[in-house]
């Protein structure tokens, strides 16, 4: 039988550049989507597929990370005090909580890639196979993305297990990419991966999202894993060369991924939370629902 996973591992220590200006003071995992940072979605996730202890893998430049994550007593209080109880009390149920939560903040000081970044986790997990989420890919809907692969890893025999999603051929080049070799429902099995391979070498056609179950073996493998695309170290080529000895296999979320570290990806999941919010219908209503004006009073 596996052992549970128990371990989150959340490497946030990117600089963000593609959304600058605006992480430039601001760490792109808290940018918000309506209201809600992206890490919130993140820890929220982890939390619900039952994991105990959230390893964050930051940036001394990031500390606002953790002034987000970590319960804020005196603010707490402030709102009680202004009759603002109930958000007080929101507020409280999100955030951790230094004595109730096992948390931990490292620190990766050099950006060598996100393999490097699981690897300065090593020493802050808890025994058995881990979580990896990528705050950027924002997953919604039906079940958390993590809980139903922790209940497919369970189930399955492979050691590492990746969630992934069909994409066109073109865009093969901007993921980790599953080499397939059968499939069973939403389970695919697989004997290798290949990070952001060019259309004309790409095994598949199956991407990986940001949401990965690893064996713990996968640590002694980033130990030596030489850097590969981009110069990093890449998490895609340790889990390809443990993959004889632990097995591999990707998962067919059910949920929708929004790639949250680009602007389009963003402005998306906003679309998409607004859609089935009756708070917001009046003004997307305002912006997309009036037949356009012919052009003569346009201006
Ligand atoms: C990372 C991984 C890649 C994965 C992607 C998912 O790439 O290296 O294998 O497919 O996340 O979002 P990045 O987008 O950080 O370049």
């Amino acid at each position: 039988m596996k052992q549970k996973i128990r371990t989150a591992i959340f490497p946030v220590a990117g600089l963000g550049t593609r959304f600058l200006p605006a992480t430039k003071a601001t760490p792109k995992e808290l940018l918000p989507v309506i209201d809600t940072p992206l890490i919130q979605y993140a820890i929220d996730e982890a939390r619900d597929a039952g994991i105990e202890r959230l390893v964050f893998v930051s940036h001394p430049s990031k500390t606002a990370i953790e002034r987000h994550v970590m319960d804020d007593a005196v603010l707490r209080r402030e709102l009680k005090e202004r009759g603002k109880g109930a958000l007080a009390r929101e507020l409280a149920q999100t955030a951790l909580c230094p004595v109730e939560d096992d948390v931990v903040f490292t620190m990766q000081e050099e950006q060598l890639g996100l393999g490097h970044a699981v690897l300065c986790a090593r020493d802050h997990v808890l025994p058995g196979p881990v979580a990896v989420l990528l705050p950027d890919d924002l997953i919604l809907g039906g079940q958390g993305c993590l809980s139903e692969m922790a209940e497919a890893y369970a189930r399955s025999e492979a050691g590492h297990m990746v969630a992934t999603m069909t994409v066109a051929p073109e865009d093969t080049r901007k993921y980790g990419i599953l080499s397939v070799t059968g499939q069973s429902g939403a389970l695919l099995s697989a004997d290798g991966m290949v990070e952001k391979p060019e259309p004309e070498v790409a095994p598949s056609r199956e991407a990986v999202v940001g949401r990965y179950v690893l064996d713990p073996s996968i640590f002694a493998a980033l130990e030596t894993q030489g850097t590969g695309a981009g110069g990093e170290i890449q998490l895609t080529d340790a889990i390809a060369r443990s993959t004889g000895a632990t097995g591999l296999c990707g998962l067919r979320f059910s949920g929708t991924r929004f790639d949250c570290g680009s602007k389009a990806g963003m402005l998306r999941a906003i679309l998409h939370l607004a859609s089935s919010d009756p708070e917001y219908a009046d003004v997307l209503q305002e912006h997309f629902g009036a037949a356009p004006r012919p052009r003569s009073q346009a201006a």
